[in-house]
Formats: structure tokens, sequence, C-alpha cells
């Protein structure tokens, strides 16, 4: 006799009902006993009631800093959400977050089991990848020693104080070279797209010992597969949180596991060029000079170059909106360095606005919103709450560089909270609270890199150019989401600081 129990899947007869509801009340009865039980003494994880399958996502959407940001005032610093059907651990706050990763920075330096991270660098990434402990220890040790190496080992000329230093400077004013010739040619630029090779090319530098013409089909190949790479990464994938989805066909997920073996194929080709040329003997073909650890330097899509040529292209966007900071700095530059010689890393010292410039876009952009997400690596607790092992968790650094506990006026753009009252020095402890390059046991491999980097760029630029917009245009300052949070495209202008007259143009 049919039944209509179930009114939605039609008629059925007594034994599929009854087979129906045994499966319903097996599947409920599983999900109880599964149901994590919390210790004594601890609480549940508050937070938004998650709905079933795609669980928060739809309170989250687009500007998850923001969202989650705005949670943090209702639930407090340590929340639980649900994306798809994955529970993510969401942490803000200053002490809140230095509590997880420095204090109990073991049980929180694991990376989540995510579907998509096993298609990056074949599973292997340092970043990313689910390794055991043992394994990523030892590679990051190699990779931060390989780092350091560069940093301080001489480079070909002795003119510069490291290899690092000559890579940055000879592409500094390459770059200069090639706005003045891409200014001639249209009238403006994009400061992005030129940035990004330059910046790659200093990163090819330590991966590969080799620097490249900026229109090179490898270089720019390179650079492409990183913008494409953090459009994915940056946008979620559902299969990550909807386990069901890994089955049903997905463009973007074919997109991302073409990108990744792109990657692949171009890293071994470019490591097998680098042993056919590698002259041991003379070590003259490539530079900076070797090392013995040349083809265990990182990979350069562990993060490398995407997050510099960001951190410049703000800069110079902040350059245009607030010119009379950008006077500023170069007033301390003509005071501090001239024009007789190009700015070095030693000059970090001397150029405290320059630095306190640098700390305000890396807390007022706040260009990485999150770190990569961390993991439990065992039952744990924090604030009271209980945090089972293997539990996502996201870390909103953009809410940290916001919170007005922390910094007065935080949506101001303002250089003089980095500088001690007089303004002759940077106010160092200030500076620490910056939350850009994450802490504890999964912090940047690449930061003093990074920081030199971004310093000496960006001395160098301002040394020589006047940056301006297009009159007339509006710079829509507005970040777009993403695994780094870039500016809208624009374009802009520059013209010679009084002193500098660009390569061939001198009467
Ligand atoms: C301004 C430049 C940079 C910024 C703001 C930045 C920021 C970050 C952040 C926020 C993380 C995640 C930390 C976490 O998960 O807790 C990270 C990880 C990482 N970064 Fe950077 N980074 C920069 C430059 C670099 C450079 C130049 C390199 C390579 C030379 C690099 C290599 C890495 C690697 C390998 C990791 C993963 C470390 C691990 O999981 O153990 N980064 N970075």
């Amino acid at each position: 006799m049919p039944l209509t129990v179930l009114p939605m899947l039609g008629p059925i007869s007594v034994s599929e009902s009854l087979v129906a509801i045994i499966t319903i009340c097996v599947v409920y009865l599983l999900m109880r006993l599964m149901r994590t039980k919390i210790p004594e003494g601890l609480q549940k994880l508050p937070g938004p009631k998650p709905l079933p399958i795609i669980g928060n996502v739809l309170e989250v959407r687009n500007n998850p800093h923001l969202s989650l940001t705005a949670m943090s005032k209702c639930y407090g610093s340590v929340f639980q959400i649900q994306i798809g059907m994955r529970p993510v651990v969401v942490l803000s706050g200053n002490d809140v977050i230095r509590q997880a990763l420095l204090k109990q920075g073991e049980e929180f330096a694991g990376r989540p089991d995510l579907y998509s991270t096993k298609f990056i660098s074949d599973g292997k990434s340092l970043a990313f990848s689910t390794d055991q402990v043992g394994v990523w220890r030892a590679r990051r040790k190699l990779a931060l020693s390989a780092l350091r190496t560069f940093a301080t080992v001489q480079g070909k000329s002795s003119e510069y104080s490291c290899a690092l230093e000559e890579h940055i400077s000879k592409e500094g004013l390459y770059l200069i070279e090639r706005l003045h010739n891409v200014m001639k040619a249209n009238g403006s630029f994009d400061p992005f797209r030129h940035i990004v090779v330059s910046v790659a090319n200093v990163i090819c530098g330590i991966c590969f010992g080799r620097r490249y013409s900026h229109d090179d089909d490898e270089l720019v190949s390179l650079v492409n597969m990183s913008d494409e790479f953090g459009k994915i990464v940056g946008s979620g994938n559902p299969a990550d949180f909807i386990p069901f989805l890994r089955i049903l066909p997905s463009t973007t997920m074919k997109k991302f596991v073409a990108i990744n073996a792109r990657f692949s194929k171009l890293m071994k080709k470019i490591v097998n060029d680098h042993y056919n040329t590698f002259d041991k003997v003379g070590r003259s073909q490539t530079y900076p000079p070797e090392t013995g650890r040349e083809l265990k330097r990182p990979s350069p899509n562990d993060f490398c170059f995407d997050t510099i040529s960001t951190a410049l292209s703000w800069a110079v966007v902040y350059l245009v909106a607030y010119p009379e900071i950008q006077e500023r700095l170069q007033r301390e530059l003509r005071e501090k360095i001239g024009m007789d010689r190009t700015p070095r890393l030693s000059d970090r010292t001397d150029l405290p606005l320059l630095e306190a410039f640098i700390l305000e876009i890396f807390r007022h952009s706040s260009f990485l919103p999150f770190t990569i997400p961390h993991c439990t690596s065992k039952d744990t607790s924090l604030n009271g709450y209980f945090i089972p092992k293997d539990t996502c968790v996201f870390v909103n650094q953009w809410q940290v560089n916001h919170d007005p506990e922390l910094w007065k006026d935080p949506s101001s753009f303002n250089l003089d909270r980095f500088l001690t009252a007089d303004g002759t020095d940077l106010n160092k402890m200030e500076g620490e609270k910056v939350l850009v390059f994450g802490l504890g046991k999964r912090r940047c491999i690449g930061e003093s890199i990074g920081r030199a980097e971004v310093f000496l760029f960006l001395a160098i630029l301002l040394q020589k150019l006047k940056f301006s917009g297009i009159p007339g245009e509006m710079l829509d300052m507005t970040p777009e989401y993403g695994l780094t949070m870039k500016h809208k495209r624009c374009l802009l202008r520059i013209t010679p600081q009084p002193g500098f007259e660009f390569p061939g143009t001198a009467a």
C-alpha cells in the first residue's frame, strides 16, 4: 500500500518507508555519536547558526575580512562559523592571536587538509601542504637557510653589500627606464603590471640564479600563472568545503589543476636548463654566485613575488593619493642621501619616514587580510573554548590592523603614528603591532627579504621619480578581495625628480 509519509519523494511502499526511517535514525545517531564531547570546564564555541550544506557562506559573502570583523564584535575574538560543511574557527584580536600562534604555537601550526592544496607544487608546497610536522620543519629550515645565504652572500660587484641588494638596485633602475619608455609610448602606465615583473625577476635571481628580460616568455608566463593562481586560491574553492562537489565537474578546479601542472612543468624545465648551463669550474654563468644550494632554493610559487609586488603597487598608489606625504618622503631622501648615489639597504636606519610609510601601507591596506589557513594539530582550547584536533583556523590580520583598541583613528592613513613624538625616529613598539607576516611557527620565511625589497625599490623610485595620477581621473582605492587584496587597475604618470635625468635624455 502506498504511503505518503515523505511527500517530496512521492508515493513509496511501506518497506521503502521503513528503510528510509531507519537510515535517518542511524545517520542521526551516528552524527550524535560523532559530535565532539566538550571536556569539563570548557565551553562550546559561539558563532552564527549554519544552514545545512552551505553553512554560513551567505553571511561571509564577498569581503570576509569585513564580515568576520563585524561578527567578532558580536561573538568575541574566538568564534566558529561553518563554510560549506567544514567548521572554521576565526581568531581576531591581538591578544588572542598571539596566545594561539605564539604561546600555543605547536597546537595551531598545522595546515588544513584542503582538496585543492594537493595540486599545488604536486602537494609539496611549503606554504600550503599538510606535510607531517617533521617533513615540513626540515623543508622550512632548508628554505630559511637558503634565503639567509642569499641575503648575506656577496654579489658580483663589491659596490653592493650583498647579492640581494645588487639584484634589487639593478632591477629598480631598469624599472625606471621601463616606466619612462612606457610613458613615452602611452603617456601613462599600469603600476602593478610593471612592478610585478621586476619583483619576479629579483625572486628568479634567488631561485634560479638568473635574471630575465621583461618580455621573456618564461618570465611573463610565470607572472601570469602566479596571478591566476592567486585569483583562484583567493576566491576559495567550494569543493574544499563541500566534499561531494569533488565528484562534480568544475571549470575553476580544472583551470587550477592545469595552472599547477603548467607551473611544475616550467619549474622542471628551468631546473634542467640550470643543470645544463651550470659551470661548476667558472661558476660565472649564473648569478648570484653559487652557494652550493642552487637547486634547493624555495620555489617562487611559495608566496614570493605576488606579496611584494602588491605591497609596492599599493605604495605607489598611496603616494599619488597623498602628494604631501610623497613630498615629505622625497625631502627626507634628498636630505639624507642626496642625488649622487643610489640608496642602499644600510640606509634604512636613516630613513625613518620611509620606514613609517611602509608600515602604514602594510597596516592600512592589510593586503593580506588573513594568514594562510591554519589547523589545530591536537585537541586544544583558547579563551576557555574547546577546539578539536584538525579544525581549520582563520587568522584575521585585517581586524588586528584596524582594531580601534590598538590604533587611534584606524581608518585614516597617518604615517606619523609610527614615529617618535619628535618625529625623528621610528617607534619600533608601534611597528611591531602591525600584523602582515603572520606570527609563530608558520610566520613568513621571506619577511626580511620582503621588507628589504619593498624598502629598497621604494627608496630608488622615490629618489628619482615623482608619481601622479591622470588629471581629472579618480583614484579608486577600494581593495579587491583575494589571496592578496589588490587596488583596482589604474593608470599613473611619472616625471623625473630635480637632479635626475632619464637615461638617454641628457642634452
Ligand atoms: C611583503 C611581502 C610578504 C608578505 C606580506 C608575506 C606574508 C606572509 C603571510 C601572511 C604568510 C602566512 C603566515 C601564516 O600562515 O601564519 C606567509 C607565509 C609564507 N611566506 Fe610570505 N610574505 C611576503 C613575502 C614572502 C617572500 C619574499 C617569500 C619567499 C622568498 C615568502 C615565502 C613564504 C612562505 C614559504 C610561507 C609559508 C611558511 C610556512 O607555511 O611555514 N613570503 N607570508
